[in-house]
């Protein structure tokens, strides 16, 4: 049927659907054809960049007929990047098609037509938010060391001025860190073919209700000359940094942090807030990247969990411990577990940080830990889960389906795989609200927070 499209081929195409990963989907000949940059409505003339048997991608030539909701995006780099895929996406419109996202896939995966979704609850700064970067480096035709972001489909570093999400911040100290590395031309930089080079990334981390700042140095290699000096420097220039560490990452990888980190100057982790709860954050410690829209996040966590003080709570993948810090005042005890080890000791000093005593944290893998626990006798009456985007180990829903906790509550940040697992909670838990959260405007992600409760029998 569609034996006539090619890659090369510009057709006219009308678009019917925004994807999940923000890509617009128009329809040909019954092949599905990925448009990023497109709004559905649209009617679009595109070239066919790649072609598959059961889809098509193509690129925008040219808007026939646009869609109201269509903005032109702040970002001089907005599409080449790929960091953002919504900017072109009028604020409250992208709420919408969250929203959207979210029901057609409970339906589609999870074949759960009667979930209600509730609006997206929207974020006051949809840029500016985000409170961690990660920049690679390289060096230009001059020389100088520039940071930026891989382009889309490619290993070429496209330099970056600053970037609309990030908090200014994070991109004040990347200007600064870059002007001060290029006084020093034998530092190299790590070029990811040869597996040579020794500056890898920029990992910048921010506290945005401290205006403290951690910057991290990723080599491929242990020696990293002029590291005092340079450190040394960027503090005097920027007072808000009180730390600066080398974390060094050998791996022929794309994985960004390696298992090592130096303090080179300061100290070794940052403080924010979240509500009234004040946390450390080290290198390799998991925060919520949307720090101010975090604390809405869990007050619809707090608000499900209806807790009234008496209660045993499992906070499985609990990062640092900020849910179960933040739901400890209302519970009786509550229980984390987490797999880094970092983290998990972030989680003690942070407890010890906010004089909280009722709760205790283990360090290990989730599909190990929780069904250890159930198997003790630990009765828990509710469980939060906030998986990492792979979503819960069928052992994990099992083990908890054989103790039936009166109340679970999901976070997810990936409704693809809730949608999964929710489908193998329905025969023991009723969903009772499903509340989707914006926590990265302008990209197609959503957070979504789920109330499921135990069915009676
Ligand atoms: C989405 S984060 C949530 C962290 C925390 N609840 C928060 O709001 O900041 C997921 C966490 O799960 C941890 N993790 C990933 N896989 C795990 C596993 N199999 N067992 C235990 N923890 C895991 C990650 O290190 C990360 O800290």
């Amino acid at each position: 049927m569609t034996m006539g499209l090619h890659k090369g081929d510009i057709i006219d195409i009308e678009l019917v659907d925004l994807a999940n990963g923000g890509d617009a989907v128009g329809r040909y000949e019954g092949l599905a054809v990925f448009i990023p940059g497109g709004i559905p409505g649209e009617l679009v003339k595109v070239r066919i960049v790649e072609k598959k048997k059961n889809y098509a991608r193509g690129e925008i030539v040219e808007i026939l007929r646009a869609a109201r909701e269509r903005i032109k995006p702040d970002c001089p780099v907005f599409g080449a990047c790929g960091g953002c895929q919504l900017q072109h996406i009028a604020y409250e419109n992208q709420l919408e098609y969250k929203r959207k996202m979210v029901k057609d896939l409970l339906e589609r995966i999870g074949k759960l037509e009667d979930a209600e979704v509730e609006p997206v609850f929207p974020a006051a700064h949809p840029f500016l938010y985000r409170n961690k970067a990660q920049f690679p480096l390289a060096k230009d035709r001059d020389g100088k060391i520039i940071a930026g972001f891989y382009e889309r489909g490619s290993h070429e570093i496209v330099p970056l001025e600053s970037c609309l999400i990030q908090h200014p911040l994070i991109n004040r100290t990347m200007k600064i860190t870059l002007e001060i590395l290029n006084d020093y031309p034998d530092l190299t930089v790590y070029n990811e073919i040869e597996h040579k080079g020794l500056l890898r990334h920029l990992v910048i981390r921010a506290g945005i209700c401290t205006n403290q700042v951690l910057l991290i140095l990723v080599t491929s290699g242990e020696e990293l000359p002029h590291a005092e000096e340079v450190a040394e420097r960027v503090m005097r220039e920027m007072p808000e940094i009180v730390g600066v560490l080398q974390n060094i990452n050998p791996e022929r990888t794309n994985v960004i942090l390696g298992q090592e980190t130096r303090i080179i100057a300061g100290q070794d982790y940052y403080l924010d807030y979240i509500g009234n709860i004040k946390f450390a954050v080290s290198t390799n410690s998991f925060f919520q990247v949307n720090t101010l829209q975090t604390k809405n996040l869990y007050d619809f966590v707090l608000d499900f969990a209806g807790l009234s003080g008496e209660e045993t709570v499992i906070d499985a993948y609990c990062g640092l411990g900020s849910i179960s810090l933040y739901l400890a005042e209302k519970a009786g005890e509550v229980i984390g577990i987490e797999e880094v080890p970092e983290a998990v000791e972030d989680a003690g000093k942070n407890a010890r940080l906010n004089g909280i005593d009722n709760c205790r944290f283990i360090t290990g893998k989730v599909e190990e830990k929780l069904p250890e626990l159930l198997a003790e006798g630990i009765k828990p009456d509710l469980i939060v889960f906030d998986p990492p985007r792979k979503g819960l180990a069928k052992e994990v829903i099992d083990a908890v389906i054989g103790v039936k906790p009166e109340r679970i509550v999901y976070v997810s940040c990936n409704p693809a795989t809730l949608a999964r697992d929710l489908a193998l909670f329905k025969e023991d838990y009723r969903i009772l609200k499903v509340q989707p959260v914006d926590m990265f405007p302008n990209t197609y992600h959503v957070e979504t927070v789920v109330l499921m409760s135990r069915v009676e029998k």
